[in-house]
């Protein structure tokens, strides 16, 4: 069955508990926390205290994606802070650095994600796919929710799906990035286990409803 991760970046901060107790009991899997600097993408978000409180909030398994320059500097501070995966980004470092941020996040216990922009190729993620169980797939430029998703990555979806399956099986495909029923559908298509949604269930009345839209495409 497809995972479902709302990205609370659609949410109301205001109302965040509430929003997220809506998608935990509409079925939600993951809980998608986007963590951009700046500087690796055009915005800023949320950070360390934020997961450490959300942590304490709520046991919905907390998805954390990383926008954020030289990844290697917080990925155990993430960790500490609660956050069950961490993922990161390929562009964000040097491959050696990449190698240890992995390094870290496993030395904490906690899953290990790299994810990949629209215009990185899927064959970058060739030598880091046995080390990690999650590879996250851009579908819109990080940075902002509300984007249109980019259809020319259902090739690059489907190349990943192919390469897990050769390199390491047990790795889960996540898709980020202007997904609605209608994209998802695309999505789980081309090879997606995972998928992040954040306008299409936030900015909606009924989140259980657009979860299971979204599930059922
Ligand atoms: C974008 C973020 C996404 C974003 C998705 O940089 O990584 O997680 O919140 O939002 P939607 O689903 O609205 O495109
Ligand atoms: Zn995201």
């Amino acid at each position: 069955m497809t995972k479902i991760s709302p990205s609370i970046l659609s949410a109301d901060f205001a109302e965040l508990i509430s929003d997220i107790n809506d998608v935990k009991n509409g079925g939600a899997e993951y809980l998608h926390i986007d963590v951009m600097d700046g500087n690796f993408v055009p915005n800023i978000s949320i950070g360390i205290p934020v997961v450490e409180s959300l942590r304490r909030a709520t046991d919905m398994f907390l998805d954390v994606h990383l926008m954020i320059d030289r990844p290697h500097r917080y990925v155990k501070k993430f960790c500490k802070a609660g956050a069950d995966l961490v993922t990161f980004h390929l562009e964000a470092d040097q491959p050696q650095d990449i190698f240890e941020a992995i390094k870290a996040v496993r030395e904490c216990g906690k899953k290990v994600g790299l994810s990949i922009k629209p215009r990185t190729p899927a064959e970058t993620l060739i030598p880091y796919l046995p080390l990690i169980d999650l590879v996250l797939v851009m579908t819109v430029e990080p940075g902002f929710g509300g984007q249109s998703f980019m259809h020319d990555q259902i090739p690059k979806i489907s190349a990943v799906r192919e390469m897990i399956g050769k390199f390491n099986p047990s790795c889960e495909l996540e898709v980020d990035g202007g997904v609605d029923p209608a994209t998802a559908k695309l999505c789980k298509d081309a090879g997606a286990d995972v998928l992040v949604a954040g306008s299409a269930v936030f900015k909606t009345k009924d989140r259980k409803a657009a979860i299971e839209a979204i599930r059922n495409a």
